[in-house]
């Protein structure tokens, strides 16, 4: 009967797993989506506790159990609580790193709990340890690089040598299946060491323009490392949940490829979009037009058309409302306002669509990047909110750039352009930006929201 109830459980978990990613994709229902999947694993966590049985045995040591989540949940409630929206991105890198440290430490205590197992199980249990000392390793290189603690180092010979360790691991992995006694027990802390090392060393040079790809593929690794922990306890519900965090991470991970135009190959070894690198073409010679917010206002609310184009600044500076305002505003008066969404704007996957989504601003108004080309040569104002990597043109006509190729938002194709930000500083690629210096550009700096808050101000007296 126990055992009845403990299936029906993860049925009921598997279930909501699916209906929440499902309404994942959404941001007005992503929401719910969120705390329906969290339901069906605590539902789960409670059955395992109560109903799993073990050669007739219940599980025991339930008072360690309950104290390592009591002090799991404090901590993981009050990083979430306390985390500022610019730090999310972090956090999730941080959150994913300690799934793969589990999904290794599971691989860890199995091997010793089945030394008698068949080659089938070791492999799981190594591929178990050895993705998920990756993925904790290299999210916590991708989370210090996302904090700004950690700076991209890049080199020919880390490329080589991060091929060979990937190689040393596969040989180690085959030698320890086929001849389990040429290493012995010591063969885990041989690939824990290569594993966590390789990981560290893979994201170092990956940098700029190509961070978004690697963040879901450690997500995707961290799904896959779950799901061979599921094999190991023959566990569905574990299972279920690795396999659709590491199916959905591939697909990110293919989408994000996409939107950057490039090659997962050629993001892990390519060595290549590091912020070192940035060379375009210095502009010393050249001078930016201000334009005032007088001016700004009279442009905005006397147009047909207005795009606005939001990246990361637009976060930090957590003008979103704001931004929201100035989009009622200006169609107050008749003008058509519509959002222009790059998929890797700001620091995380769906950033800025989070973001627009907690001010209500209607979805229908976010336009993808694709749709948003389209529409820019008949647009007559592109306000650029404290995006910068995402609208720079380098990314189609300087091939010495290392954004060429990186699709952007087109917004040189638009009438008239105002950049709003603070200075001249370079965004996350680390490289100039020559739509600053366009001929259509107009720079209005200063702090995203407070900006956008005299804008609001100067359009409604227009
Ligand atoms: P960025 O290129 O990083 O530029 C953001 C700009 O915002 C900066 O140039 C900054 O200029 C400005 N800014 C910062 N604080 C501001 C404030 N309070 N008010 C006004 N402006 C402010 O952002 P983007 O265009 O969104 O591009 C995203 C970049 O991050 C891409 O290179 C992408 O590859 C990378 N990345 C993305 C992800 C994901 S998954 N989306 C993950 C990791 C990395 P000032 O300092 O002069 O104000």
């Amino acid at each position: 009967m126990t055992s009845f109830f403990l299936e029906l459980s993860y049925l009921l978990g598997s279930i909501t797993f699916v209906v929440g990613l499902k309404k994942l994709s959404h941001p007005e229902t992503a929401r719910k989506g969120n705390l329906l999947a969290a339901a069906g694993m605590g539902l789960a966590i409670l059955a395992t506790i109560l109903f799993h049985e073990h050669d007739g045995e219940r599980i025991g040591n339930i008072g360690w159990i309950v104290a390592a989540m009591g002090i799991g949940t404090f901590i993981g409630w009050t990083m979430a609580m306390k985390v500022k929206m610019t730090g999310m991105p972090q956090m999730v890198s941080f959150f994913n790193g300690m799934g793969g440290a589990c999904a290794a430490i599971i691989s860890i205590v199995e091997y010793h709990s089945h030394p008698e197992g068949a080659a089938g199980y070791f492999v799981v249990v190594f591929l178990g340890l050895i993705i998920g000392s990756i993925s904790f390793s290299g999210s916590m290189v991708a989370y210090g690089k996302l904090d700004e603690k950690i700076k991209d180092f890049s080199a020919k010979w880390l490329t080589v040598f991060n091929l060979i360790l990937l190689a040393v691991i596969i040989g180690i992995l085959v030698v320890a299946v086929n001849s389990p006694a040429t290493f012995g027990p010591s063969v885990l802390w041989i690939l824990l060491a290569i594993s966590l090392l390789y990981g560290v060393l893979f994201v170092m040079p990956i940098g700029g323009a190509d961070m978004p790809v690697v963040i879901s593929l450690l997500n995707s690794l961290t799904g896959m490392a779950a799901a061979f922990g599921g094999f190991l306890y023959d566990n569905q519900i574990m299972l279920t949940g690795g396999i659709l965090v590491g199916s959905a991470g591939t697909i990110l991970t293919v989408l994000m490829c996409k939107a950057m135009n490039r090659s997962l190959l050629n993001v892990i070894i390519g060595s290549f979009g590091g912020s070192a690198g940035g060379t375009s073409a210095a502009k010393d010679d050249q001078t930016v037009k201000e334009i005032n917010l007088t001016d700004a206002a009279i442009l905005c609310s006397y147009a047909s058309k207005v795009c606005i184009v939001p990246g990361y600044g637009l976060a930090v500076a957590q003008a979103q409302h704001i931004c929201h305002d100035l989009e009622k505003q200006l169609e107050a008066k008749g003008v058509d306002v519509y959002y222009a969404i790059h998929p890797v704007a700001g620091r995380m996957p769906g950033h800025m669509n989070v973001l627009l989504a907690e001010a209500d601003v209607p979805y229908p108004k976010l336009i993808e990047m694709e749709d948003a080309n389209g529409m820019m040569n008949s647009t007559d104002v592109a306000i650029i909110v404290g995006a910068n990597d995402v609208v720079n043109p380098s990314a189609e006509n300087d091939p010495s750039s290392p954004i060429y190729g990186m699709p952007v938002i087109q917004v040189w194709e638009a009438k008239n352009i105002i950049v709003m930000k603070r200075s001249m500083r370079s965004g996350y690629a680390g490289i100039e930006n020559p739509l600053f210096f366009h001929a259509k550009t107009k720079m209005l700096f200063g702090d995203a929201k407070d900006t956008l808050q005299k804008l609001v101000g100067e359009v409604k007296m227009t």
